[in-house]
């Protein structure tokens, strides 16, 4: 008798949890979130106002720069020879490199050829206004084929970022909806200056379109900064033999006093980027990617096959470089304090049954949402409690990293847009809540973030007139 009842208990739960873990056709992203106020009440009335997310336009005029990025699908010769049939901007693999100074206003006009599932540009790393951050569902409709949208922004950040799509994101960046994108300081530079991007394509591993070693033809002397973008889902190491370097910003940032280090292994996030500084010697200098046999070679006569340097001690960036002043640290008093703690769990996703990412126990949609104001400081401990490696990426701000694991950063300020988590590890970040918008906070591993991995940093009265799902099936991740 008690077992039947016990039985049936259990079956009805069990129903319950499947029942109300579906996600409906359409909803919005505000409606099932779990407010999270990190302890501070939010005022009434700013939860009024009522601003919708894509009133929060980039600046107007004339602009500096212009660029119309065309999805369409294509296939894509890479240098090997092998073809692959990819989804791209303008027809090539990586998408074209942009390439603006500080400074200008950047006009970027997509248009969708062919891409059924839709798409958008998503500009990673580069704090842009509200609206233009492309996400399907959030900021935008996805744009279908037939369709265009116009992205305005003042690149005011120096350094190397990406863009992607945010729609299907899992599914279309991996098939190639990616490019590099480099915000140069004002003024002339000399020397090479070369973006590394690295992804899998159909399973093969490229660096921008090589699927083996680019060469490069490199005088000695010249000063050479290799841009490091990892497009990928998973980290990827990287080990540089032949001179030594610096690795001179992180996520677009540059770093304060970085050493010269040989023979150190760089491990770089899915979604992060590293600017890494060398001067050219007479013998020829190898970047290798570690587990994929693909590369960068500079020599002098653009020849040569340099030994595939060792991997190295893993450089630590909780320590390197020179500390300097930053507008806030860990003795500041923060407005708001959060925990994401992502872990794993039995449950249902959208219906479906299995283990499931958990963030602060909730699996999506009843995961947390961020309220802030703007104006706060905000602090917030990163915690992975599992045993996958999490990128989490915070849209629209930089996070100052204060500690890793208990540890403090001693070195050179260390601020990041797409921050590591590793299995059982913890960092605490903060960040000035100075860009009113609806953020996307989430796992840079896009299939994690399609596996519900995925919540938002909302300021409070910020609103979204977009579904997700729906008549113009946004579908973020
Ligand atoms: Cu690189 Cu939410 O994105
Ligand atoms: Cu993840």
């Amino acid at each position: 008798m008690a077992g039947a009842l016990a039985a049936a208990i259990a079956i009805g739960w069990l129903a319950w949890a499947w029942y109300e873990s579906r996600l409906p056709a359409t909803y919005s992203v505000m409606d099932y979130a779990i407010e999270d106020d990190g302890g501070k009440p939010l005022p009434e009335h700013a939860m009024h106002m009522g601003v919708p997310v894509d009133s929060l336009k980039g600046p107007s005029g004339l602009p500096d720069r212009h660029f119309t990025l065309t999805a369409q699908a294509a296939d894509v010769k890479l240098t090997s020879g092998r073809v692959v049939h990819a989804l791209t901007f303008n027809g090539s693999l990586p998408g074209p490199e942009l390439r603006v100074r500080k400074g200008d206003l950047v006009e970027v006009t997509l248009r969708n050829r062919d891409v059924k599932s839709g798409v958008t540009i998503h500009w990673h790393g580069v704090d842009v206004p509200g609206a233009e951050d492309g996400v399907a569902g959030v900021t935008q409709n996805a744009v279908a084929p037939g369709g265009s949208y116009t992205y305005r922004f003042r690149a005011e950040q120096v350094g190397t970022f990406w863009y992607h799509t945010h729609q299907s994101g899992a599914e279309e960046v991996r098939r190639g909806l990616y490019g590099a994108l480099v915000i140069e300081p004002p003024g002339r530079h000399a020397g090479l200056n070369l973006p590394v991007v690295v992804h899998t394509l159909d399973g093969i591993p490229v660096v921008n379109r090589t699927d083996g070693i680019e060469r490069w033809q490199v005088p000695p002397g010249t000063d050479v900064r290799l841009r490091l973008v990892n497009t990928d889902n998973a980290p990827h190491s990287f080990d540089i033999g032949g001179a030594p370097s610096r690795v001179l910003a992180i996520d677009g940032t540059d770093l304060h006093g970085p050493t010269l280090v040989s023979g150190r292994k760089l491990v770089l996030a899915a979604g992060g980027r590293y600017d890494v500084g060398l001067r050219m010697p007479v013998q020829p200098v190898r970047l290798a990617v570690e587990d994929t046999g693909v590369g960068v070679v500079l020599s002098r006569d653009g020849t040569g096959d340099p030994p595939i340097p060792e991997s190295g001690p893993e450089l630590d960036f909780t320590s390197y470089g020179i500390p300097a002043r930053t507008p806030f640290d860990a003795s500041s008093r923060f407005d708001r304090e959060f925990t994401l703690e992502v872990t794993r769990k039995p449950g249902f996703f959208d219906g479906q049954p299995g283990m499931q990412w958990a963030i602060n126990g909730g699996i999506f949609p009843r995961v947390p949402m961020f309220m802030v104001e703007e104006g706060d400081l905000v602090k917030v401990t990163l915690v992975n409690g599992s045993r996958g490696i999490h990128p989490m990426h915070l849209h629209g701000h930089h996070m100052l990293v204060l500690s890793h694991d208990g540890k403090p950063v001693t070195g050179s300020p260390w601020w990041s847009d797409t921050l590591d988590v590793e299995p059982h590890s913890r960092y605490e970040v903060a960040f000035r809540a100075n860009n009113p918008g609806l953020w996307m906070d989430h796992c840079h591993n896009l299939q994690h973030a399609a596996q519900g991995l995925t919540m938002h940093v909302a300021y409070a009265g910020v609103t979204t007139p977009y579904l997700t799902g729906g008549s113009a099936h946004n579908h973020p991740e």
